[in-house]
């Protein structure tokens, strides 16, 4: 069977009618109905969790989990103890981060997690969901909006907004025209026109303001949804922190010369494309975050910023270190560790996870220091001091970088019989 071209998928089907029904669409409207609609990238690893083949930070070790427990059990602090103290997990996935996070709480901050009530939302459910068996309540919702208000304590995401749709474009004599998706007989051609509405107009002006010198041809993305998912985020929080980890970098730099071609990524098994029109419904699509814009919609929303930063250097801070070297102190022969090493080695690289972003913004909290932020920080501090760090190891759950267990072999697509999948 391998080799056999697959059919394609509701997904696309569903893309064609509409072009033909309605005319060219955004590439906003293409993104949602391929990642979200019928027989697009997310309903079908409902269908079909042996398909999934992203790979994120809490997959490649759950020391991932375990610092960001460390920094909730400070805002916990610095909310003066609430109870409850709600952690909602916006595009939670399948819980994984989830249950390293209230581990962590359970062997470091016990107090904290016996105060905590845990959310966990996803507009998708993935067919495979991690239980989540700790001593709280624990509550899954979903929605492809935040569907809590009052919230004190953190509203927290991994790889969330590099997922909303995004509107495309490409500079033409010093104008920014918007990229619409048309079909020349069974083929998917792109078409340059207006901006599509006012909001999708004032990014392009902005992010014209900001790059001022775009050449002739640049292409890049801006997100709309970042507006109504910054201003949801606001209303949701009465007291807290929102912290958001994801890729993406500032304004200028995302539009700086070195991204002339943009950020809109297709991640299809091992491969990485910059081609959307292919494997429709098959295939990831995501772009960079704009986290200066984040920061700006978030002051207009009530969230002020608390700390930005790369993710490698906010684990460190949070003593990511000190774990790796905790890890090699054990008194076990080093190829029982090996995985281990690997996969906190992979959250710290420059080239990976380590050149993530995080943002926390606050809300109703004053400017609390935030550990993960700041290179002397009392998290790291009490680290230090201790005698002996439990460094916690890989499950079979998570990816085992130096096994089998990161992503599924291309021949498994061959093995699901999509003429069933969406029956
Ligand atoms: C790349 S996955 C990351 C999953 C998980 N956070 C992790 O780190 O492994 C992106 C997730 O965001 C979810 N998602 C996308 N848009 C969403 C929205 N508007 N509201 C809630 N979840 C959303 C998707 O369904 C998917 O589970």
């Amino acid at each position: 069977v391998l080799g056999k071209p697959l059919p394609p998928t509701p997904a696309e089907l569903a893309i064609h009618e509409a072009i033909r029904r309605d005319g060219p669409m955004t590439f906003a409207r293409f993104m949602e109905m391929a990642l979200y609609g019928a027989g697009g990238y997310y309903d079908t690893l409902q269908r079909e969790p042996r398909l999934r083949d992203y790979f994120t930070a809490p997959m490649a070790h759950p020391l991932f989990g375990r610092l960001l427990a460390l920094q909730l059990a400070e805002v916990w602090q610095a909310l003066g103890r609430p109870q409850p103290f709600t952690v909602v997990e916006q595009g939670a996935g399948d819980g994984l981060l989830a249950q390293d996070i209230l581990a962590g709480l359970e062997r470091e901050a016990p107090d904290c997690l016996a105060a905590t009530r845990y959310v966990l939302v996803d507009r998708t459910l993935p067919a495979v969901q991690h239980e989540v068996q700790h001593a709280v309540r624990v509550e899954r919702l979903v929605s492809d909006r935040l569907p809590v208000r009052g919230v004190v304590g953190c509203i927290l995401s991994n790889e969330l907004p590099d997922a909303f749709p995004v509107h495309r474009f490409q500079a033409r004599n010093g104008e920014l025209l918007e990229v619409y998706v048309a079909l020349d007989g069974e083929r998917f051609v792109e078409q340059l026109g207006f901006a599509s509405s006012a909001r999708v107009a004032a990014l392009l002006e902005r992010a014209k303001r900001t790059v001022p010198d775009m050449a002739d041809g640049y292409r890049g993305e801006v997100c709309p949804a970042l507006e109504d998912w910054v201003r949801d985020v606001a209303g949701a929080l009465e007291r807290g922190v929102a912290l958001t980890a994801d890729y993406g970098d500032l304004t200028a730099p995302l539009y700086g010369p070195a991204r002339a071609r943009g950020t809109l990524r297709c991640a299809y098994r091992h491969t990485v494309s910059g081609n959307p029109y292919v494997r429709i419904g098959r295939q990831d699509i995501t772009a960079h975050v704009d986290f200066g814009l984040l920061q700006e919609l978030g002051v207009q929303a009530g969230l002020s910023t608390l700390g930005y930063t790369t993710q490698a250097m906010f684990l460190r801070n949070l003593g990511a270190d000190l774990y790796l070297r905790a890890l090699n102190a054990l008194r076990v022969p080093r190829e029982t560790t090996a995985a281990d090493r690997t996969g906190i080695t992979e959250l710290l690289s420059d080239e990976g996870f380590g050149n993530f972003k995080v943002l926390a913004q606050g809300k109703g909290v004053g400017g609390p220091k935030l550990s993960g932020f700041h290179t002397e920080n009392p998290v790291r501090s009490g680290l230090t001091a201790r005698t002996a760090l439990a460094v916690p190891r890989l499950t079979p759950q998570h990816a085992d970088l130096l096994g089998s267990r990161t992503f599924l072999g291309t021949k498994r697509e061959y093995e699901v019989d999509w003429s069933k999948l969406f029956q």
